[in-house]
Formats: structure tokens, sequence, C-alpha cells
């Protein structure tokens, strides 16, 4: 499936715009606070509903609008879809799949992988562990319905144990009710570590490779999950910790607090990688992840890279180019420099300015 236009109104810095994209790679270039991030953004919450920056709905809608829509035509050999996507100020978004309204997000997912990769994807290897889990999350929601699913009820069951975690101090009768919520834990939090275990072994198992090769076998990349529980002991030890739970009116056991640990050469990076080992494991994740869909999928992910080329050195690039053939990418970036002219075989060019944006010729 590949993107072949997308249609905004009201979105962000766009009053109305209309993009078509190449099958290939298409290149978005403009200065600073253009409206380049905007385009993929709006791609992005196409594909998943959701922000790749975590933005909220209501501040993607256009300053001084109460509105916003996102058009996106898709193409599949003779297939056509369509996604019609509606943000309001207060509401939840309202989302169509050729014209028929859907009830789940999950119903959306599957139709276009994406997979979105900027300079802010340093927080995967950097930050704590909740940036590495949404990582995980966000591909395994597109890549299985039933994932979002068991995701959602385990936040909706954890939410409502914390909250009888903080009445039982004043309750303790409500103490025998913890049950039913431990058993709903239980029951989704094992799909999720499950299919966590499964992602980050075939993740790693990609990522070795890859990772060697960028380094030009100087590094050994090896990624590992770590879960807070495994699905055995998960039911135990909710019930063993209860009175802990009870006393830190939280949860304090389940895959809310996984990790994953990017360890190179035996030495975890995020404590010890330098920047650029950080940056390089960052776009070595990102490719294993491209790999990962086309193998699970047979089909080829949308990738959008943002502003991410002029911060790799010239063999990265290269080798990043090299294992996106095929891949329909689109690229921003505040230059046509020279490495672009030279390296990206590309068949659309547009300049973005200020919320407008024209389509250069090729020459
Ligand atoms: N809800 C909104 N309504 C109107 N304009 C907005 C809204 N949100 C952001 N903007 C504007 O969008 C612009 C930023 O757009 P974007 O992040 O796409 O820039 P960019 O071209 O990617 O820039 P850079 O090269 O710095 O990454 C800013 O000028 C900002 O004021
Ligand atoms: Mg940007």
């Amino acid at each position: 499936m590949i993107i072949k236009t997308l249609e905004l109104n009201n979105f962000r810095n766009y009053e109305s715009l209309s993009i078509s994209f190449s099958p290939n790679v298409s290149i978005l270039y403009g200065n600073n606070a253009q409206g380049k991030t905007n385009i993929l953004e709006a791609l992005f919450v196409a594909a998943t509903t959701k922000s790749q920056k975590g933005s909220r709905d209501k501040d993607m809608i256009r300053f001084g609008e109460k509105e916003s829509h996102i058009r996106v035509f898709l193409e599949d050999k003779d297939i056509s879809r369509k996604i019609d996507m509606h943000l309001r100020e207060n509401k939840s978004k309202g989302v169509a799949i050729d014209g028929i309204p859907i009830k789940k997000a999950a119903e959306l997912y599957g139709l276009i992988n994406i997979i979105s990769f900027s300079p802010d994807d340093l927080s995967i290897i950097k930050e704590g562990p909740s940036e590495r889990r949404r990582f995980c999350d966000m591909e395994l929601c597109q890549l299985d319905k039933l994932y979002m699913h068991n995701i959602t009820g385990y936040m909706r069951a954890l939410d409502q144990r914390n909250n009888l975690l903080k009445q039982i101090q004043s309750n303790e009768e409500l103490k025998d009710t913890l049950n039913i919520w431990e058993e709903q834990l239980v029951s989704f939090g094992s799909y999720i570590i499950e299919k966590r275990r499964a992602f980050i072994s075939d993740i790693n198992e990609i990522a070795a490779g890859l990772h060697s090769v960028l380094t030009e076998g100087k590094e050994e990349l090896k990624i590992e999950y770590v879960p807070n529980t495994d699905e055995g002991s998960f039911k135990n030890t909710l019930v063993s910790t209860r009175n802990r739970d009870i006393a830190l009116k939280m949860t304090n056991t389940g895959p809310h607090r996984d990790d994953i640990v990017f360890m190179i050469n035996g030495e975890d990076a995020k404590k010890y990688g330098s920047q650029g080992q950080q940056r390089t494991t960052a776009l070595t994740l990102k490719l294993a992840e491209i790999e990962l869909v086309k193998r699970r999928t047979k089909n080829n992910p949308v990738l959008l890279l943002d502003d991410v080329l002029s911060e790799l050195d010239r063999n990265r690039q290269i080798k990043l180019l090299e294992n996106i053939s095929g891949v329909q990418t689109v690229i921003t970036c505040t230059g046509l420099e020279e490495f672009v002219k030279q390296r990206i075989k590309y068949d659309k060019v547009y300049r973005v300015c200020n919320g407008h944006i024209s389509e250069e010729s090729l020459s």
C-alpha cells in the first residue's frame, strides 16, 4: 500500500493543502518552522490516529479554528482506499475508511504501516523506559490488532486497580475486589509480554547484522527485553505484594514497568554510549523495524525521515539510503544540499514555505 495523496484543512499551519507523493522518494525542503514536519505528522496521524510527537488533537487544529480534516488516499495495485479524519477541539476524533465511520482505532491499523524516524528518536536509547515501551507498542499495534486490544484493556485494568488501591486505605473491605482487576491485568498483560518478547527477539536478530555493517564490524549490538515480570509469576507477585502496592497506592508489577536495553560491545548504550553510538543505535533500530515489517507483513512500510540525513555521517547516510530502496519514503530537510542531490534518487520535490508548498521540476 502506498500513499498517493494527502489533503489537509485547518491542520497546523495549513489552511488547505493537497500534496501527492511518489511511490519511491519524495522530498520536502524549506527553512525552519515552515510546515515540513507538520505534513509528516498528518500522515502519521492518518495511519495510526496518534501524532509521532505525542501532540494532542486540539494542538494540531489550526490556531483560531475549531476542527481540522486530514484525508489520505492510498493505493495498492488496483485497490484504492481513503482515510478521513476529523479532529475536534473537545471531542475524540472521527475516523472513516472509504466513507464508512469506524469505532475502534484498531480497524485502521494495518492499512499502512508507518515508521517515523527523527532526531527525537534518540530518546528511545537515551531517555527513560517509557520511551522504549512506546516504540515497541507503536509498532506492535500496527502489526497486530489484538495487541492494541490487549494494551487498551491492560491500561484500563491498571487504572482501576490503582484507583482501588487508593480507596482501600480508608475502606479495607474493598481489598476483596482487587482480584477482579488482577485477573484482567494478568490476562491482558501476558499477551503483551509474550508479543514484546517475540518482537524484541526478532528486532535483535535483524539489528545485530545491520549494526555490524553500519559500524564496519567495530560494534556488536544486542537488544534485550527486560520484562518486569514473566507470564508465569505475574499473578503470584501481584497477590504477594498487595500490601506494598496499597501503601504506595500504585501497582508496581507488570508490563507497564518493562524495559529494553541496548548493549554495545557488552556495555549499556544508555549509560556508556557516546552521542554518535547512540545515534547509530537509533538508526539500526529503525532499519531493523523496517525489515521486520517487511518480513511479517510481506508488505513495505511507509517511511518518514524527518531531518535525520544531515545528522548522519556519509557512510551512515549511504547505508540508510541503501536499506530503504523500494520503500515509499518522505524526507524532510532544510535545503537540497549536495548530499541530497548526489545520493538520493528522488522523484518528487516540494519546497515548503509558510504553510504552502510548490512542486519543483527535477533537473
Ligand atoms: N495548531 C497550529 N496552528 C497554526 N500553526 C501552527 C500550529 N502548530 C504549529 N504551527 C506552526 O507550524 C510551524 C512549525 O511547523 P513544522 O514543525 O512543520 O516546521 P518545519 O518546517 O518542520 O521546521 P524545522 O525545519 O524547524 O523542523 C510553526 O511556525 C508553528 O507556529
Ligand atoms: Mg521539522
